[in-house]
Order: C-alpha cells, then structure tokens, then sequence
C-alpha cells in the first residue's frame, strides 16, 4: 500500500510516500481502507522524535492517528462490525507504528465507530482527535456544569472548535481567545466573548464579565506559559491542559485544581460524540484538504499554529 512514513525521526521532510506491506487485522482489529486522515499537531511533534522517549516505535513508523473509511476486513473476533461499514476512529496507539497517513490501517473494533451517516468522510476525519481530547477535557477531568464559565484558550482550533460546542452543549458560558477574524466562527460555534489575544489582555477582559475570574479554563495553546493566565481563573475553580504539564505549586497558590490530560482512543465517547453530530447538536468544524501525496506542506500548515479548524489529507475517493 502507499504510505507516508519516516525512517529516523527529524525535520518534515523525513516524511516520504513509501510503499510498505498492508497491515492484516489481529482476531480483535478491523482494516480500514482509508478515504480521509485527519492532520494533528501530534503528528509533526512524533516526526521530530518528541514522543521518542514515552512510547516504543519501529521505523517505518506511519505518522497520523484520525481515520474515517470504510472496513476491508474484520479480525476473527469481531462482532460489532462489518466488512462495508463506514466508520471513523482515533488510532492512537502506545506503539509508533502503523498510522493514517495510508491507504489502510488496522485498529482494535472496540475504538472503531459507525460515521454519522449525514457528514462526509472528510469532515469525520476532522473528529475523533480533537473531540475525545475536548471530551475528556471538560467532561471527566473538569467536570463542567451547566451554569459554570469557561475560558477555552484558542478557540479556532481543531480541539478548540470541539470544546466550544461541548461547552455549548453543556450550557456553560464560553470565553475564548482567538485571532480577531476568527471571532464570528468562534461565537458561531457557542462563545459568548471572543478575546483577540493580539491585541486584548486576556486576564483583564476576563475580569471584566467575570470579576471573580471563571470556574474553568481549558489550554489548547502550545508553547505558551499557562500560568500567566491563573489569575483568570476564580479561587477552587479548575485548570485543564492539553499541552504541557501545569505547575502545581503557582497553581496552589491560586487555589486552583489543576489537570493534565492525555487522550486515549474510546469508542463509546467517540459513538456518543457521532450521535451529536448525527442529531445536529454538534456542526463539522472547516476543513482545508491536501492530497496524501502533499502531507509535508499539510503538516508544515498546522506546525506554524493558525488552521482555522482542521486540515486533512484525501487518500481514497472510492473507499
Ligand atoms: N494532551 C493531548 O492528548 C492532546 C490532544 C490533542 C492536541 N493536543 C495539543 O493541543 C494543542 C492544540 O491542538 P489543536 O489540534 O487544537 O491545534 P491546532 O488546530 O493546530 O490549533 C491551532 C489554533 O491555535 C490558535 N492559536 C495559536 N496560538 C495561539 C495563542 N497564543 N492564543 C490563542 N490561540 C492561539 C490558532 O488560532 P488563531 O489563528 O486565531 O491564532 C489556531 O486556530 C497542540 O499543541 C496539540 O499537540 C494535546
């Protein structure tokens, strides 16, 4: 099969079209035949070695972890899928190995869902990722209520754009940074405020809807220092992140609990989360498409920080 795989970690142009053996599925897997991969910020990070000490990898490691397609074969064991059905799923894995930026991949059924029948494989690849992460985010480590506020730091993202519409659901009040063009997709999708993050500063706008400061704030943004915004949160509110361990004594201080989390495939959120969508409650955030062939300039966009919702890669038109 075509795959887009490095052979050392490095810099992006590591990445090369191969031909490498189709994964066979194990008696609890299905293969997909993959129409769309969705691009992540995790992916350029796996190909420059970040992830080189927490996980075991085997080169030619397949970078990508967001597939939707249609099942090709099903592994001895399974019963909850079809050779035919159109799925999507997250196929993050404790191994580097075998990803989605391929013709087929292979993953444990359990984690793998029926696509809501009204979106396309494209915008399905958009999800699983960014939505788990949101999910996971807000519902199990924060545990959002409904009357509760929440500053979700940049909002435009592909985890942003989720966490927004859970929140939304939710019925909590939404803040989020965001560059100024992005303000009418980001109140669009739920926010109330939209803060320029450019021009505005964060913590003193806060102030000004919530003097108190919020019950919650979620990070999305890498590299920046999320303590500088603890003062945004209220005294015994909570602090998630996404993007690099918080620190717990500045958090302390504050009275804040703080929360890291790291996302893990889970096919019954991932089928709740495509209910949502298939009931209309949840909208397929904007997707910008790159052929497969074109995955280094799809990875080089979303390593420079600015995709407006997700970028994703087509690889079968006729999955
Ligand atoms: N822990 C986990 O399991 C997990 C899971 C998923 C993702 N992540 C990490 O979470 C981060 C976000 O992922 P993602 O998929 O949402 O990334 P993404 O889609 O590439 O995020 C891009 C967005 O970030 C916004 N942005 C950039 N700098 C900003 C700043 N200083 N303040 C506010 N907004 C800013 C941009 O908005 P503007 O264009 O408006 O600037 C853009 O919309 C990444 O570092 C990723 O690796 C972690």
């Amino acid at each position: 099969m075509k795959a887009v795989a490095i052979e050392q970690f490095g810099e992006l142009d590591q990445l090369k079209m191969r031909e490498l053996p189709t994964p066979e599925p194990k008696s609890n897997e299905v293969q997909i035949k993959i129409a769309y991969a969705g691009v992540n910020p995790v992916d350029w990070k796996i190909c420059t070695g970040m992830y080189a000490g927490r996980a075991n990898y085997d080169f030619p490691i397949v970078l990508g972890a967001d597939a939707s397609g249609v099942v090709s074969k099903v592994g001895s064991g399974v019963s909850n899928l079809k050779v035919g059905d159109e799925v999507f799923a997250c196929t993050r894995s404790s191994r580097l190995k075998d990803g989605c930026y391929a013709e087929y991949v292979c993953f444990d059924a359990q984690h793998v869902v029926k696509k809501p029948a009204h979106i396309s494989f494209a915008e399905a690849s958009a999800i699983p990722i960014g939505s788990l992460t949101a999910w996971q985010a807000l519902k199990e480590a924060a545990q959002l209520k409904p009357s509760e506020s929440i500053l979700i730091l940049a909002g435009a993202g592909g985890v942003g754009s989720m966490a927004i519409q859970i929140a939304h659901d939710l019925k909590a009040t939404i803040l989020t940074t965001a560059r100024e063009k992005n303000h009418p997709y980001v109140k669009k999708l739920g926010a109330k405020y939209a803060i320029d993050y450019l021009k505005e500063d964060v913590v003193e706008t806060v102030k000004k809807h919530f003097p108190k400061g919020v019950d919650v704030l979620l990070d999305c943004v890498g590299g920046t220092d999320v303590s500088k915004y603890m003062n945004a949160v209220r005294p015994g509110g909570r602090l998630v992140t996404i993007v690099a361990q918080p620190d717990v004594k500045k958090a302390e201080k504050h009275n804040i609990e703080v929360f890291y989390v790291s996302m893990r495939p889970d096919g019954e959120q991932l089928k709740a989360i495509g209910e949502k969508f298939e009931n209309g409650t949840f909208k397929p955030i904007p997707i910008e498409e790159f052929p497969l062939a074109n995955a280094k300039e799809a990875l080089q966009k979303v390593k420079e920080g600015h995709v407006h919702g997700k970028i994703v890669l087509k690889i079968s038109s006729s999955p």
